[in-house]
């Protein structure tokens, strides 16, 4: 092979971590987005996503020299000869995936694709897309044979947002190509900067990746159940939660389930066939705004134009992300029943908090009717439980 050069195609919240490690790893990178401006402050060395713990000073030492940025995906595809595409995948109103952006991403990636090449995909997706929609589009584009003149695996991205590099380095990189010498390329590929494990195939790594999500979905739906249960007994779950922890019992925190990951995966499956626990989960997850919001009915006892706050609005504390956010949920649903809402959240300002969100930032808790405590946010702690009865705290935050 000429000299080893990786596209990472989408420089997202996922992508970036991942060419920084590359990068950190001696290998050369070059990063693909179609945000001009976060590929200009990559090659200035500067980190579009600040929150990400470690990630300013790999972007620091490696931006502009053995990490380099382009929008020109074609270009990148004919200077490099490994190509990782870790762009999002959606899902529209009736649940179903929108695979635009993926296309679009693996269209340029055909067109320079050369004989020896490695095309692995990293999002999520759907069992069996890896060898019937990326393989086709692969091939059409560059009149090559995938798994003969070019070899094509999946490797999903299993980190978390906030832990992406270190958990980039802890767990187990799961490799499975369409055919056995491509799962062998790239799992060549990634042991120069990861711990990959090798599986069968491509649908063996694409399902291990979606039951990793429904896994937790089910589980918090299960805890978010024994929640409800506590409550109608008078008992307080987070203590009945401790004493029932044993070798084959950890009840998760329950709560919300945000983010495109977690509610997005079990869709992928529910969509093709009958699986009615998932299914199940993913209702109870998201049924839970409507239950805060009957407590906070009881806290402002359905006063008329009361105010209610809401503190986080990102899907979950740490990382700016409103995908999928349930705070946005909510917000509609005490619209709808005639609260006046506000919000904050450490990461939004205040003019960010009125343009994503529609609502008025909280000047003053005290001028609040009820608070929700939607994440896990310690910072206004002290301030807050002075005032715990107007709370609903989802995370026990006030207590943890
Ligand atoms: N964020 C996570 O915690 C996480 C964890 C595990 C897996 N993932 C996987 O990674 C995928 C991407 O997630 P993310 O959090 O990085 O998303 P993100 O929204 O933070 O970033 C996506 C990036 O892709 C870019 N992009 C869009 N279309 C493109 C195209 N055609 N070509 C090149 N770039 C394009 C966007 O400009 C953006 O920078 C998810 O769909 C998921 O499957 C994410």
């Amino acid at each position: 092979m000429s000299k080893l050069k990786i596209a990472v195609v989408g420089l997202g919240k996922a992508g970036l971590p991942l060419a920084a490690v590359i990068a950190d790893a001696g290998i050369e990178v070059l990063g693909v987005d179609v945000d001009k401006k976060k590929v200009e402050l990559i090659n200035r060395g500067v980190n579009p996503v600040k929150e990400e713990p470690g990630l300013s000073e790999l972007i620091k030492k490696h931006g502009g020299n053995r990490l380099n940025a382009t929008s020109d995906a074609i270009t990148a595809s004919k200077e490099c000869n490994v190509h990782i595409v870790i762009v999002p995948l959606f899902i529209d109103d009736s649940k179903r995936p929108d695979f635009s952006i993926i296309e679009h991403a693996v269209e340029s990636v055909g067109k320079g694709l050369k004989k020896k090449d490695i095309v692995v995909l990293e999002t999520t997706v759907l069992v069996g897309t890896t060898e019937s929609l990326i393989k086709g589009i692969l091939e059409k584009n560059s009149m090559l044979k995938a798994g003969k003149d070019f070899y094509l695996a999946y490797s999903p991205e299993r980190i978390m947002t906030g832990y992406s590099i270190s958990r980039f380095k802890e767990f187990p990189k799961i490799v499975g190509g369409i055919n056995g010498i491509s799962t062998q390329k790239a799992f060549e590929i990634y042991k120069k900067f990861a711990n990959p494990f090798k599986v069968a195939n491509s649908r063996t790594a694409e399902l291990a990746k979606i039951a990793e999500g429904v896994y937790r979905d089910v589980n918090i739906a299960l805890a978010n159940e024994f929640f409800k249960v506590s409550e109608h007994y008078n008992i307080d779950f987070w203590e009945m939660k401790e004493a029932a922890k044993h070798q084959y019992c950890n009840i998760l925190e329950p709560g919300n389930v945000g983010g495109h990951c977690i509610p997005v995966y079990p869709w992928f499956l529910i969509n093709s066939m009958n699986v009615p626990l998932i299914k199940a989960a993913r209702q109870i997850n998201d049924d839970m705004v409507r239950y805060y919001a009957d407590r906070v009915d009881k806290i402002a006892k359905n006063k008329k134009n009361g105010k209610v706050g809401i503190i986080g609005l990102s899907y979950r504390e740490g990382v700016k992300e409103k995908a999928y956010s349930r705070s946005i949920a909510l917000i509609g649903l005490l619209k709808k029943k005639g609260y006046n809402v506000y919000g904050l959240d450490p990461l939004y300002t205040k003019e960010e908090v009125k343009k994503e969100f529609g609502i008025d930032y909280i000047d003053n808790f005290r001028k609040m009717d009820a608070i929700i405590l939607m994440n896990r946010e310690t910072s206004y702690k002290k301030e807050l439980i002075k005032m715990k009865e107007k709370i609903v705290d989802v995370k026990n935050t006030l207590n943890g």
